[in-house]
């Protein structure tokens, strides 16, 4: 992240983000915050809403699902919530874009990738030509062997490790101010996932992208982010420069999340291996904290309200915490 960027209008400014599904907040008034060239990670285990937020703010959310009122998402000072599907369409593909968890579905089967690549230019006015040639430099980018050859096969033809590569340069064509990248690692062999991750980053630091990385992968954001948000059952509970939540972690959630990275030392555990279980069902979400559940130490208050997420007091950096039981965690 730049140094001076904080000075500049942020990419992106999500201010109380909710997604409802019929009458449960699947999203529950989040806030996220996103600079040039700089990698926010949201991360969380599966079922806490990560992929809702980011179709969300895509503008790609189902239609079971339906944004909260009073949601408002700013793209470069240009509200998003409530915007008609065409001028969304103008936003997609050109200023922000997205690389979706699952390659195959998300690429069209019937049309050979070079041309799905062209056309997300063309439909923004690239000339045909000029878009070919810029679809296939980026197969070339990606690091697609043969991609002339690539250039004009069909999904079915191609791997898993190279289609996922494929979904990535049809993001990274348009040159997108925004890219949302939800688990786009998480079906590859962990040396193509690595040759990704590279390659996203240095996309980013040639192109001063913004980059919301979704995962529920710990070492992938240890690799990756410059700030990390921790969501649970469809809130952030923590949010942090990736240095303070690895080194300091504060929500007992967070610290469990830590615990599945192998190879991070990290005291003995007795008390966390009680916080068991998984994401509860939505519908099963808890009144108050929704953590509370699986937490050690849950009182009657956050069984009855939840915490708000804020800053700790005495931490130089920006750390907050939505737990009434901060100064606990250590114990763990
Ligand atoms: N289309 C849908 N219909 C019904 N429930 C959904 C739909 N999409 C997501 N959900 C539910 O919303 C919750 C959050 O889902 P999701 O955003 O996909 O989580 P994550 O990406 O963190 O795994 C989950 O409980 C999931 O079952
Ligand atoms: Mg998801």
């Amino acid at each position: 992240m730049n140094a001076s960027s904080e000075t500049h209008t942020p990419v992106l400014e999500v201010r109380g983000l909710g997604v409802r599904l019929r009458d449960i907040a699947a999203v529950d008034d989040i806030d996220l915050t996103l600079y040039a060239g700089e990698a926010l990670a949201l991360v969380g285990e599966s079922g806490c809403g990560k992929s809702l937020s980011s179709l969300a703010i895509m503008g790609l959310l189902p239609h079971v699902a339906s944004l909260s009122e009073g949601t408002s998402i700013l793209l470069q000072g240009q509200q998003l919530a409530g915007l008609d599907e065409d001028s969304y369409n103008r936003l997609r593909g050109n200023r922000m874009s997205m690389i979706f968890q699952e390659p195959f579905t998300s690429l069209n089967p019937l049309m050979p990738v070079g041309a799905q690549i062209t056309e997300v230019l063309t439909v923004h006015g690239v000339p045909e030509a000029e878009a070919r040639a810029r679809a296939l430099d980026m197969l070339n980018k990606v690091g697609i062997p043969d991609p002339a050859v690539r250039f004009n096969q069909f999904p079915f033809e191609l791997s898993g490790g190279i289609c996922q590569r494929v979904m990535i340069a049809l993001a990274l064509v348009g040159n997108p101010t925004l890219l949302i990248a939800d688990e786009p690692t998480t079906a590859l062999d962990v040396t193509i996932q690595a040759q990704i991750l590279d390659l996203m980053r240095d996309l980013m630091r040639e192109r001063d992208t913004a980059l919301l990385l979704i995962t529920h992968d710990m070492g992938v954001v240890a690799e990756t982010a410059d700030r990390v948000a921790v969501m649970y059952a469809g809130r952030i509970v923590e949010l942090a420069d990736a240095r303070t939540l690895f080194t300091s972690p504060r929500h007992p959630y967070t610290r469990l999340l830590l615990e599945s990275i192998p190879g991070i030392s990290t005291p003995p555990k007795t008390v966390l291996r009680t916080i068991a279980g998984t994401v509860p069902d939505i519908r099963d979400w808890a009144e108050g904290c929704r953590f509370h559940p699986r937490c050690p130490f849950a009182s009657d208050d956050c069984r009855k309200a939840a915490p708000p997420l804020e800053d700790l007091p005495l931490d130089g950096r920006s750390h907050k915490v939505a737990c009434r039981h901060v100064n606990k965690t250590e114990l763990l």
